[in-house]
């Protein structure tokens, strides 16, 4: 069976000596190679400012707190997200409201991001989902426009490593981005995540959160605990795998949007099945690939019969009993996106063989 989703494991001749020579050093918890993956990751994606952490969620529940997230204070975010966007928002004592979506890329949609805003909304959660893209400068613009006062704008990018919009690095145009490093990603470091924050100013309060509210480097019996922090630090163990993955990376997002591209050309014109292209100057990663189908139930059977793994994978949040009493707009546009999703595998263990048979089969109907 072709999978949706896959590790990525380096070549073992080279990950295991490197991760066995840390795991000897006597230095395994953070230290070098933390650092050292951050610098490579920063340079390797552009992103001017940000720290490594333990995951995807931690660096949710960190951007949430610097953006002064209060109890009781509203975030506005998406349902059509994995878990841990809207479960960082509660653990962080925000509360969801949930705005409608973009009917065929299941990313937030602008007007009603700027509808669910109220006086009590303190920051903007939006989620380039599946490694589609939402664009972020018009969202920027709109509330400008809007509304007199500043609203933090958060970008999950958990499923967007390698995403652009005008050849700028998804993550770095909103306030603050988070990406995540888990098992099944664009890349992993088993867990781990990164925070891109864009006020340095914030650096040395963002650096004490990671490290239990303590600042790293002062004599532990001179340090005055003043804050709350977390142990949200990445390690060495999972630095050192990280920056080893980054050699990889590159051709591996590559790999995606060559094979997404390919389904963009090969499975248009099918009836029953839409493929989601964008305009240009927005440009996905393509974490999974968004078919939007009549009979969504049908195509995971037909390809299935195929032995390739098709699915909608996540389950619109408000579905879940801890979230559906959260105020949300109506969700038209959820409600259809969810209904004709199918994702189908486009990942780099995707090959020739197996792009052309989706694409038979699909044809055939
Ligand atoms: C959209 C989204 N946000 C956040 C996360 C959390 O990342 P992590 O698993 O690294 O904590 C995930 C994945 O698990 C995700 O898919």
């Amino acid at each position: 069976m072709t999978p949706i989703v896959k590790v990525f494991m380096p070549p073992k001749e080279i990950l295991l000596p490197a991760v066995e020579s840390v795991l000897y050093s006597g230095m395994v918890g953070e230290g070098e190679h933390v650092y050292t993956f951050e610098d490579k990751f920063k340079s390797m994606f552009n992103i001017d400012n940000g720290f490594a952490v333990s995951s995807g969620t931690a660096a949710l529940h960190m951007a949430l707190i610097l953006s002064g997230i209060q109890q009781g204070d509203e975030v506005v975010t998406t349902s059509m997200t994995a878990e841990p966007t809207n479960t960082s928002i509660l653990q962080a004592g925000g509360v969801p409201v949930f705005a409608d979506v973009d009917a065929k890329t299941g990313c937030l949609d602008i007007d009603s991001i700027v509808d669910m805003v109220t006086d009590r909304t303190k920051a903007i959660l939006i989620v380039h989902y599946a490694g589609y893209v939402i664009d972020v400068q018009a969202l920027q613009s709109k509330l400008e426009t809007t509304f007199e006062r500043h609203i933090n704008i958060i970008e999950d990018c958990a499923h967007a490593l390698g995403a652009t919009i005008d050849g700028i690095t998804v993550g770095t145009i909103g306030d603050f981005g988070i990406y995540s490093f888990q098992a099944i990603k664009h890349m992993t470091t088993l867990d781990g995540g990164f925070i891109v924050i864009k006020d340095h100013s914030l650096n040395k309060i963002a650096k004490k959160i990671r490290w239990f509210g303590m600042e790293k480097g002062v004599e532990r019996t001179k340090l005055d605990l003043d804050i709350l922090g977390y142990k949200y630090n990445m390690n060495n163990v999972t630095g050192i795998i990280g920056k080893i993955q980054l050699d990889y990376v590159e051709k591996n997002i590559k790999a995606h949007q060559f094979n997404a591209e390919y389904f963009n050309e090969n499975l248009n014109n099918i009836s029953g099945i839409e493929v989601v292209t964008l305009e240009k100057r927005l440009k996905p990663s393509y974490w999974l690939y968004t078919l939007l189908c009549d009979d969504s139930e049908n195509v995971i059977k037909l390809l299935g019969g195929i032995e390739v793994m098709a699915s909608k994978l996540h389950r619109p949040n408000h579905y879940h009993s801890l979230m559906t009493n959260f105020k949300r707009a109506n969700m038209v546009n959820l409600d259809s996106f969810y209904k004709r999703l199918v994702h189908i595998p486009c990942g780099w263990w995707v090959e020739e063989e197996v792009r052309n048979l989706i694409v038979d089969t699909l044809k055939r109907g």
